[in-house]
């Protein structure tokens, strides 16, 4: 049987199991070009030296915003925004990849392209949740000549390999609104309660004024199928003349209480409330910035231990000439502190990547830089305790070689000030504290006192082998302990890149 036969097989029967409402898959066209264009692009993106070896990062060409994550038969599948046809941002598509274990990933057939007959020319960020039949939906913002619309689309087989739009779509407009006049509005995200399945979408209601007016909007879906929604009102207004619009809210249960974060064109937010869904109204209580650093665009999973998954757009600033541009933040485990704040820790079974440790000896610090021996490589992981004394601040700073700056400097400061490759982040004063570094090649990423705060960035100027030197401003800094990991590659399989 061709492919496009057994495709239009698989549609049939599922079409026929599923629900009569679904209509023909994805054009098998549109798919099968967008690949042909990545797989293209595969050599030039694998040539690249400085492009990371264990975040996650499609086959090639440009990626942003993870999208749709869900842990669904043992599998951790992630979505996101994916432009197969480049290394810059265009022509939206939804990548797919599938994990077990959020280290090792399979890429998967590009679930979802434009349906240009239909006048959409991108597909935008969105969400996943399990329907009535067991299975998953996507609901995503279709992007055209016209206003946004919220649309969605049901797989046409267990492994989630082939989608199918509903002939429901759109299935939210900003009619639903009424009176209400939101503006750039988009990202739909997901969540059930008590038994009714939920969805928030960011957006503004400044009106015609410029800014000011971000929101966060609340649906319930009024029928199994999750094709009719009813608004139920503004749940979150962020009360920043600065932001225009709120982008990718993911608002979700953790540890007791609810969780929203916010992507507000510039570094993430995280509030810890109560919500009411008859108000409605998301109340906050605790506020903190998610990454100080350069990731963005968050999703949120619960995978088959009960964790909650945070997943975000890790960036890097690569030309065109790459063949690749952007991962994703290593998912990282959130959970809330008793100080009522969030924890982010990496997932543990990265420490499944790491080879043989390197321990070294307690070291004093100064104002001359100390190698510490053995701490070298383009893909390690770092663990450090480092006491202050006196000292204003203590760094720790990558260097490749005897280049003339350093790739990054991370440091801690007697205020309880957090910087890392040039971005800042207040985590409060301790005694010790204790680093995790995680270096890939082009991008690090830090963890600070068990995940009080952390950090993703990028690793400046030329790639090879990091050395990680130590020094301090002031007296009486010390590391206590600290220890390195090589970290090898995670492996990304192809074998079901196809269509
Ligand atoms: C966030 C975002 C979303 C949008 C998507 C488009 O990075 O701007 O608001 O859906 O990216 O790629």
């Amino acid at each position: 049987m061709t492919t496009t036969r057994r495709r239009f097989v698989q549609i049939c029967s599922a079409a026929t199991a599923a629900s009569a409402r679904l209509v023909g898959a994805e054009p098998d066209a549109v798919i099968r070009k967008a690949m042909d264009s990545v797989r293209a692009a595969i050599p030039t993106a694998a040539a690249d030296p400085a492009r990371p070896v264990y975040h996650f990062h499609p086959p090639a060409n440009w990626n942003n915003d993870p999208n749709g994550t869900i842990f669904y038969r043992g599998w951790h599948h992630l979505f996101y925004q994916f432009n197969p046809y480049g290394s810059l941002w265009g022509h939206m598509h939804w990548g797919h990849a599938r994990s077990r274990d959020l280290v090792n990933w399979d890429h998967l057939p590009i679930a979802l392209g434009p349906s240009e007959e239909k006048g959409e020319k991108h597909i935008y960020s969105g969400g996943a949740t399990l329907a009535r039949d067991g299975r998953p939906r996507l609901v995503y913002t279709s992007i055209g000549d016209r206003e946004p619309e919220q649309w969605m689309a049901s797989p046409l087989d267990d492994d989630l390999l082939a989608w199918t739009k509903s002939d429901r779509n759109p299935i939210l407009t900003t009619a639903a609104h009424g009176k209400l006049k939101v503006g750039d509005w988009r990202d739909p995200f997901l969540f059930q309660e008590q038994g009714r399945t939920y969805m928030v979408c960011g957006g503004n209601i400044s009106g015609r004024r410029w800014g000011g007016g971000g929101a966060v909007q609340l649906y319930r879906a009024e029928n199994d199928d999750l094709s009719e929604w009813k608004h139920l009102g503004t749940v979150f207004a962020y009360r920043n003349r600065e932001v225009m619009n709120i982008e990718c809210p993911n608002l979700f249960p953790l540890d007791g209480k609810w969780v929203l974060i916010i992507s507000p064109h510039k570094a993430c937010e995280y509030f810890i409330g109560t919500l009411d869904l008859d108000r409605p109204r998301f109340e906050p209580h605790t506020q903190g910035i998610l990454d100080a650093g350069n990731a963005y665009a968050s999703n949120i999973s619960v995978d088959g231990q009960g964790r909650t998954v945070l997943w975000l757009w890790g960036r890097t600033h690569n030309p065109e000439s790459k063949g690749w541009n952007s991962v994703m933040v290593l998912p990282r485990i959130l959970s809330i502190g008793s100080d009522g704040f969030l924890r982010q820790q990496p997932a543990p079974e990265f420490e499944s990547l790491r080879g043989a440790a390197v321990t070294s000896e307690a070291v004093a610090l100064g104002a001359k830089r100390t190698t510490l021996p053995g701490f070298r490589g383009d893909s390690m992981e770092i663990e450090l305790e480092l006491a202050l004394g006196s000292a204003r601040s203590a760094e720790v700073e990558l260097r490749l070689g005897d280049a003339q700056s350093p790739a990054a400097v991370i440091s801690v400061s007697q205020e309880g000030f957090l910087t890392a490759g040039g971005a800042t982040t207040l985590l409060g004063r301790s005694d010790p504290y204790k680093l995790r570094i995680f270096v890939d090649r082009s991008v690090f990423e830090v963890y600070a006192n068990e995940g009080v705060a952390a950090l993703y960035g990028n690793l400046t100027g030329a790639v090879g082998d990091f050395q990680a030197s130590v020094f301090a401003q002031g007296e009486g800094a010390q590391i206590l302990s600290a220890k390195v990991w090589p970290l090898k590659a995670a492996k990304f399989t192809l074998d079901q890149f196809r269509v």
